[in-house]
């Protein structure tokens, strides 16, 4: 049955799809896949956070005990992955007990690569998060067909809503469809076509800074419409925060800081951000059993640690990441 608002029809049949839904949407059904729960961060503009929150929500359910896998779709910038070696990087060099997601890099553009690879990593994972690329690619249209929960990060900006609609900027209403949420729409109506259940679109601010209250409301229902003409839901979104980016060269969160012994002191005011889309993001049971745990036993030269360590601590002070706790 398709379940599409009149208005939102419309608006899909106004989108020239480079490939047809039905294909995607074929192929990705066409293929077996292990259990895991897909989180699929997409958008087609770059620079909106796919990666920082594909990061911080690969990391943070792993350390709350799931076995998450999680794919980099974006072979060029590798952000995800690159994040996630840092992580392992730092779990050896410190010899902490850190959570270390599974992941890889995805290059091949086809559908058949991208669930081999989650058979490959990931038949045991409880979460399969995808970082989309910041294009629109046969790979990234398969990443939001697979998607049981997809994720889509937006600067709170105008320039940023036009890729799900464009507003006229006298009467506010909805003129065109944005070609992003044209995909995505068509993709979700194939999906209840075929008897499938949609993926639960969240749409979800970026870079919030509370400086700008009010040039966020007139935001926030330009959000609310796009919602509702999309069928997707909106979620409180993030602040922005140092700690989301400057902790990268290490792949760790700010709460992963108190379990490192020598950086316990530095560790504190943890942001509550994450934690909270966790919970907005209204994700099954993370299940219990294997998570992503691993005590390095490679063997590591006094220098070298001390000398990491005291690189994590300068720039832990520099950036005053922990100081503020942001
Ligand atoms: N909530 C945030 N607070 C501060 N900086 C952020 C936040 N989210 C993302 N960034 C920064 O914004 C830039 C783009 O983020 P990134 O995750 O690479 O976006 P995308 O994957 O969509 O291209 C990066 O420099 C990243 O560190
Ligand atoms: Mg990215």
């Amino acid at each position: 049955m398709d379940n599409r608002t009149d208005e939102q029809g419309e608006f899909i049949n106004r989108v020239t799809l480079p490939e047809m839904a039905e294909r995607v949407v074929a192929d990705v059904r066409s293929r077996q896949l292990p259990p895991g729960h897909v989180i699929t961060f997409a958008n087609e503009k770059g620079g909106v956070g796919k990666s920082t929150l594909a990061f911080h929500c690969a990391v943070a359910l792993s350390n709350a005990g799931a076995e998450v896998l999680a794919l980099d779709l974006d072979y060029r910038q590798r952000t995800l992955a690159t994040a996630l070696e840092n992580r392992r990087g730092t779990a050896t060099c410190l010899s902490v007990d850190i959570a270390c997601p599974n992941y890889a890099v995805v290059e091949k553009q086809t559908g058949s690569a991208l669930v081999q690879e989650i058979n490959r990593l990931g038949s045991k994972a409880r979460f399969v998060i995808i970082d989309a690329p910041g294009s629109d690619t046969p790979l990234g249209r398969r990443a939001i067909a697979l998607a049981n929960t997809l994720v889509t990060p937006l600067n709170a900006s105008f320039l940023d809503l036009q890729q799900l609609g464009r507003f006229n900027p006298v009467s506010m209403q909805l003129s065109a469809p944005g070609p992003f949420a044209g995909l995505v729409g068509a993709i979700q109506a194939e999906r209840v076509k075929v008897g499938q259940a949609p993926a639960d679109w969240v749409l979800l601010k970026n870079r919030v800074r509370s400086s700008e209250q009010r040039q966020q409301k007139r935001i926030d229902e330009a959000l609310d419409r796009l919602a509702d003409v999309w069928q997707a839901r909106t979620a409180s979104g993030l602040s922005e925060r140092v700690a989301y980016r400057e902790l990268f060269l290490f792949g760790l969160l700010h709460g992963d800081l108190k379990k490192i012994p020598q950086l316990r002191a530095s560790a504190r005011k943890e942001p509550q951000d994450i934690g909270r889309l966790l919970a907005e993001l209204r994700l099954p049971p993370m299940g219990i059993g294997s998570c992503n745990r691993r005590t390095s036993q490679a063997r590591v030269l006094e220098r070298t640690r001390e000398n990491y360590l005291k690189s994590l601590q300068t720039h832990l002070a520099s950036d005053r990441v922990a100081g503020r706790g942001n």
